[in-house]
């Protein structure tokens, strides 16, 4: 990788993959080692084994294994870069340079990849052998194994090395694209009795590959490694056929699996990409967004394929993609079921596929019970959650829905999703207490500014009057009502008279403001800030009044009062965010 060797070295010296590991999966010793569920696929009884002894993991499940590394890698789907500079910091390694390799090495691997396509295309249709069987048997027919350039791999150790062999290609690229592996001081190669699934750029380069086995061993699909010219995180599979079709239907589909994408293009659905088993990543939306902003995620209905969908659907809205969800019925995949059911019953799902937040919550109720008061609870605070990115429109449509789920008040679950607003969650009710006292003394700064404008400009005394009850402490609010009524005599107002009717403290307050308050700017300006600042102060309460409010008012009977408070309660806070 033009990486230093030994900052691999240094950061397996320096950590204990039992640690690493133990910080995302829970581990139990189990003799010398340690055991837990795979985190790489869905099990309910551990077949995950960490060996504290060799440094490395392994699956009995799913053959996931590898070490610290590959772990950390795999888990947190980043490219092998990515990977190494996070544990080298997490463990205190320097990593100060790292090297690329040119453009032009690139081609070269390009053009092996594309050599070995044609190799494994060739095996495939040239003679006699299991995999056509196999793929016939999944309805699969030549026109679609020629578009998708699926191949096969047979059985034999040394078959493509020794088509490249024969060429004179450099074996350390083979071995770096992970066509070639090598043990033993033997080289043989990695895929072997597989189909070959070849991936395709949209610069239309071979780019790695996916293998899946014909009989049932272990891992079912394997893929090429990394490499300088495949990194997962940036690669769909089928985008290079499917672009153009995304890009008319305004839509694309994402599905879990090779065999999705070249099952449902056979059937006519060819706006189709997959993920290359992991987690959709934020770039590959990106990649897709250049298309459409239309997504539909069409993953296995399973746990993992709920779990997968769930993380997809985030990374795609918060990058402002409409996102939905399809639903094919407990198990299925789409090509399981455009097999069983055919292109129009797709074309329904397609037509019925839910909006995530829907989606969100019709799984979360799935979970729950809601008959019960606790289970009721939990579903609004956790649908509380999921409604807290979503704009107050949106939000509003999806609280009265749960209302009605529910039977809680509509004002209470605004209450709930309102009350997680940054101002009101109970983490920063500290930070809000030292706020507010800060803001009173704000304030009392404000009202000292006050009066004293109105001394040096009687003018302002009359444009006041609308505010001042709401904001003024009662001393104060005298000081202003001996203002206003000698302000009504005379404008010019005489200052002894003033103190004359004020008592001995309040005298002590205007002296004060006299002597020590000085208008900073000119006297409209300073006036302005003031009234701005009067106004953020009754906001301020008004939204307090208003949540409270709405966690108290009935559904029903009230449903009008709550739609003016819910509109005036968004308004005041997109002011208070400086929205206008
Ligand atoms: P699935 O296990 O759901 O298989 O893996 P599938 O797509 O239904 O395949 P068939 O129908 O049994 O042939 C979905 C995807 O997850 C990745 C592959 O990309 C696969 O297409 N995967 C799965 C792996 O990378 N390795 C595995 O061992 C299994
Ligand atoms: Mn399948």
């Amino acid at each position: 990788m033009g990486l230093n060797e030994n900052i691999v070295d240094e950061i397996k010296s320096r950590c204990n993959i039992v640690d690493v590991i133990g910080r995302f999966v829970v581990l139990k010793k189990s003799g010398m080692n340690y055991k837990g569920l795979c985190p790489f696929h869905n099990e309910k009884t551990p077949s995950f084994v960490v060996s504290e002894d060799k440094q490395i993991f392994t699956c009995f499940g799913c053959g996931a294994s590898g070490d610290v590394i590959e772990f950390y890698q795999r888990y947190h789907n980043m490219d092998f870069r990515s990977t190494l500079e996070a544990l080298a910091t997490e463990c205190g390694v320097q990593i100060d340079s790292i090297k690329y390799y040119s453009e032009g090495k690139k081609s070269e691997l390009y053009e092996i990849n594309r050599d070995a396509a044609a190799f494994f295309y060739r095996e495939l249709r040239q003679k006699q052998n299991v995999a056509y069987d196999y793929l016939k048997n999944r309805g699969i027919d030549d026109q679609t194994l020629k578009k998708f350039g699926i191949g096969y791999a047979d059985g034999e150790w040394q078959s493509l090395f020794n088509y490249f062999k024969n060429k004179g290609t450099d074996i350390n690229l083979l071995l770096s694209l992970g066509l070639i592996s090598k043990s033993n001081g033997r080289y043989y190669d990695r895929f072997r009795n597989r189909v070959i699934f070849p991936i395709i750029n949209t610069r239309r380069k071979v780019i790695g590959f996916g293998g899946r086995a014909i009989d049932e061993s272990m891992p079912k699909y394997l893929n090429s490694p990394e490499s300088i010219v495949f990194q997962k995180k940036n690669s769909l599979y089928g985008l290079n056929l499917a672009r153009q079709d995304i890009n008319r239907e305004n839509c694309a589909i994402i599905v879990e699996g090779y065999m999705d994408v070249v099952s449902l293009y056979q059937h006519g659905i060819r706006n189709v990409v997959a993920t290359l088993g992991t987690a959709l990543t934020e770039n590959q939306v990106n990649m897709l967004k250049r298309y459409t902003k239309n997504i539909i995620l069409a993953y296995d209905d399973d746990e993992a394929g709920q779990m997968a969908s769930l993380r997809g659907m985030d990374i795609l809205y918060s990058v402002g993609c409409n996102v939905k969800v399809l639903q094919m019925g407990k198990g299925k995949d789409p090509d399981d079921f455009i097999n069983e059911n055919g292109k129009e019953a797709f074309l329904e799902l397609i037509d019925k596929a839910m909006p995530f937040i829907d989606y969100k919550l019709h799984l979360l109720k799935s979970k729950l019970d809601i008959s019960t008061t606790e289970g009721a609870l939990n579903y609004l605070k956790e649908a509380s959650r999921i409604l807290k990115p979503l704009s107050p429109v949106e939000a509003d449509f999806y609280i009265k829905k749960i209302a009605e789920d529910t039977k809680i008040s509509e004002g209470a679950i605004r209450l709930e999703v309102y009350g997680n607003n940054r101002n009101y969650n109970s983490q920063n009710v500290i930070k809000t207490q030292k706020k507010d006292k800060y803001t009173s003394e704000g304030a009392s700064l404000l009202e000292k500014n006050l009066i004293k404008l109105m001394l040096e400009r009687s003018s302002y005394i009359p444009k006041l009057e609308p505010y001042l009850e709401k904001i003024l402490s009662p001393t104060y609010y005298h000081i202003y009502e001996i203002l206003y009524s000698l302000y009504k005599e005379d404008d010019d107002i005489d200052i002894k008279k003033v103190k004359d009717s004020l008592d001995e403290k309040e005298n002590a307050i205007l002296k004060d403001i006299i002597d020590n308050i000085e208008i900073a700017d000119e006297h409209d300006k300073v006036f302005e800030d003031c009234i701005e600042h009067i106004n953020r102060i009754i906001r301020k309460k008004r939204e307090n009044e208003i949540i409270k409010l709405l966690s108290i008012l009935n559904d029903d009977s009230d449903a009008n009062v709550i739609a003016e408070l819910t509109k005036e309660l968004i308004d005041i806070q997109r002011k208070n965010r400086g929205e206008t």
